[in-house]
């Protein structure tokens, strides 16, 4: 058994931690390695780096997992549209072609991730991971449809024309669901042995499009996690109602983002909890982060939790700040 599925089961009483973004920019192991290797995509699909990159936060702080070192747009660049990341701009994307994209199969698909695969293999046995979760990764179909359509990170209620064309939509999103399963399945068998699906721009849908968007792609790829015995950890990071979505997408663990009440989370979601502290109090003081840090502690108390930040760590984080976090989680009773 390891640590986080102890948590998960609530066999144990200590706390159990891991960050979103815990390897990045704010290591300067990373920033290195990211000096020299200014293709991003190229860096994810580079299977030596991306698992020396994996372990970096373990080899520093006492953390309970690693979550692999890639990225939710490897699978738009594995269906054919070209993706970069620009500088102090993020992701962007070549118009989609829907033609080029509906073409691809299988094992072009498949062969162009094996580099992430064989990170995982990589991983997996290596001496910092023993007793520890390797965590696998997928964008929810809506979040990477998102990117697909829109091209680049949208602002919020501000999704262009190509949205409005329901049909090319839904095509899409079932040809997501194909793919994110087949994803999802490799990283499995290459040694992943728990899922997060991140839906960051759930948050830009109304409720009456949740079902569709949000609620059916994901149950379908849920279910697919489960049927393989694997726990799946849902992050449909800004929607309005995370108890609805608890009691329809069903996930053995939901992540919450920084904006929810976790008292209210707390009283009204009876599974496994994880995250919800704001990145940005680990750019504070001690005072406050330890402040903040003990409100989620001992609001999940005798709960099913996993400490976690409720977005990806920043940037400009000191590492000592999440250095003193991790030892602070892990020392609180
Ligand atoms: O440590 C980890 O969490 C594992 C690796 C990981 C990355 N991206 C590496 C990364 C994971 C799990 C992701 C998920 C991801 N990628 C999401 C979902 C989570 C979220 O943040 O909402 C999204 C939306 C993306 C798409 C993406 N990738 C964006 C918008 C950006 C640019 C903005 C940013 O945050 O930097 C990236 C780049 C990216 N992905 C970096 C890293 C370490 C920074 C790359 C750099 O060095 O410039």
């Amino acid at each position: 058994m390891t640590v986080l599925l102890d948590c998960i089961n609530k066999k144990i009483n200590t706390n159990c931690i891991w960050l979103m973004r815990q390897a990045g920019r704010y290591l300067p192991e990373f920033r290195k390695i990211r000096s020299v290797n200014q293709d991003f995509i190229k860096l994810c699909l580079n299977a030596n780096l991306s698992s020396e990159i994996t372990i970096q936060p373990l080899k520093r702080f006492d953390i309970d997992a690693a979550i692999i070192f890639s990225d939710i747009l490897l699978v738009p660049h594995s269906l054919g549209q070209t993706v970069n990341f620009k500088k102090d701009f993020g992701p962007q994307l070549d118009e989609i072609d829907f033609n080029k994209v509906s073409s691809i199969d299988e094992t072009y698909f498949v062969d162009k991730l094996k580099p992430v695969y064989n990170a995982i293999k990589k991983t997996k046995d290596k001496e910092e991971l023993k007793d520890k979760d390797l965590i696998g990764f997928v964008g929810a179909p809506w979040t990477i449809l998102v990117y697909m359509l829109n091209q680049k990170s949208p602002k919020k209620e501000n999704l262009n024309h190509k949205f409005k064309d329901k049909k090319l939509v839904e095509d899409l999103l079932k040809i997501l669901v194909k793919f994110l399963k087949i994803h999802i399945e490799n990283q499995i068998n290459s040694g992943a042995t728990i899922i997060q699906i991140f839906d960051s721009w759930a948050g830009l849908l109304k409720e009456k499009d949740y079902d569709k968007y949000i609620y059916n792609p994901t149950i379908d790829l849920v279910n697919f996690v489960k049927s393989k015995n694997i726990p799946v950890i849902c992050f449909p990071k800004g929607i309005n109602d995370y108890k609805n979505y608890v009691s329809l997408v069903k996930p053995d663990v939901i992540s919450i983002d920084y904006d929810v009440d976790p008292k209210k989370i707390s009283d009204s979601i009876d599974i496994a909890v994880q995250g919800g502290l704001n990145p940005n109090f680990l750019i504070g003081s001690k005072d406050e982060l330890k402040t903040n840090v003990r409100k989620y502690l001992d609001i999940f108390r005798d709960k099913s939790y996993i400490f976690n930040l409720g977005h990806g760590v920043l940037p400009n984080t000191n590492p000592s700040m999440v250095d003193y976090l991790v030892k602070f989680v892990k020392n609180y009773s």
